[in-house]
């Protein structure tokens, strides 16, 4: 079973992708042959960025990858610029990547909006380069968010398309989209997902936060006027709370509701705080102790770039020969 996801090198994690993705990433790790995990630098060039944070943000985005439990030793982890490969296959498929499909994405519409001087056309071809990645690997499975549906069928369609035009070169790739829990809304708007891009500062938990200021941020999450401690569709504040308690402690939601029913919102998110606060703990500690050491994460992600490339080159070696580039063979 290979197993290939793709990271965003954002500065900090929060806990939305700690229990959304990263800890789907641990259990990847235990199953993958290999798992492989990839810090897409070059996608982050696809919208306005400061060239002098990038690699900074790559940096961050490894030590948590390694203080949250990713091995560089049992899975490839590794930063997505150091392989030429990406962006040349990027290229080779996008001569089976149906324009109209590309137009029909819904995050291109979205980041092109918010957009404020230029709307790149890297930004266009991100979901190709996202097929790259993945195919590049032939992954048989991509644990992703929930947003990223549209991006894996795209993959799944360039991969059929390149192997009916071509030849049988490419597997097509699984989407696993972990379920709900897994989705942490924002603390302050929890009918939105927590996000760096669209959170305010006292919507999100950060990995790295501070345990007092976790607790804080929880005490002060948006719940209703309610006073009951269930999941409900009109409580969305309370449900996110429940989940992530759920989460932190290793339990179903329904043992959540019964431990704290007949108990008042106040204690609750005391109880949620304290146990989030918890959970960070030891991977914030991890995390300043390795990001620390610059040296030593290089080492990490140099080490998996030479494992990717041991993949990466024999299967650009087949695309090229079936799509007829190259000294004539
Ligand atoms: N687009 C993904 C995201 O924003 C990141 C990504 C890039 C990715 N390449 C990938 C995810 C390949 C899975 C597989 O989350």
């Amino acid at each position: 079973m290979r197993i290939f996801s793709g990271i965003q090198p954002t500065g900090r994690k929060h806990l939305g992708n700690y229990i959304g993705a990263i800890r789907g990433y641990l259990e990847g790790q235990e199953r993958g042959d290999p798992a492989i995990y990839c810090i897409v630098d070059l996608h982050a060039t696809s919208v306005s960025y400061d060239p002098t944070t990038l690699p900074g943000y790559v940096l961050d985005t490894a030590a948590m990858l390694m203080a949250a439990g990713l091995d560089p030793d049992r899975c490839i982890l590794f930063r997505q610029s150091d392989l030429h490969e990406h962006s040349e296959l990027c290229w080779l498929l996008s001569s089976v990547a149906p324009y109209g499909d590309l137009q029909r994405m819904t995050q291109f519409k979205d980041k092109a909006e918010r957009e404020q001087e230029l709307v790149r056309t890297s930004l266009f071809l991100y979901p190709v380069l996202q097929a790259a990645d993945i195919l590049l690997y032939k992954a048989d499975e991509v644990p992703v968010g929930d947003d990223q549906r549209q991006h894996l069928e795209l993959a799944r369609e360039i991969a059929r398309r390149f192997n009916s035009t071509y030849a049988e070169v490419f597997v097509e790739p699984e989407a696993v989209i972990p379920g709900t829990g897994a989705r942490i809304m924002d603390l302050q708007n929890p009918d939105a997902k927590m996000s760096t891009t669209g959170s305010t500062e006292a919507g999100l938990v950060y990995i790295d936060d501070e345990p007092e200021a976790i607790v804080k941020k929880v005490k002060r999450a948006q719940t209703d006027s309610g006073t009951e401690i269930v999941r409900a569709p009109d409580k969305q504040g309370i449900t996110n709370l429940i989940d992530i308690y759920a989460v932190a402690r290793g339990v179903s939601s329904e043992e959540v509701e019964r431990e704290f029913a007949g108990q008042g919102y106040g204690a609750f998110k005391e109880a949620v705080g304290e146990a989030t606060a918890q959970l960070l703990a030891p991977v914030r500690e991890r995390y300043r102790e390795l990001r620390a050491d610059e040296a030593a994460i290089e080492g990490a992600l140099q080490q998996g770039a030479d494992r990717a490339r041991e993949i990466a080159v024999p299967s650009m070696a087949e695309v090229h020969a079936v799509m007829g580039l190259g000294a004539r063979r």
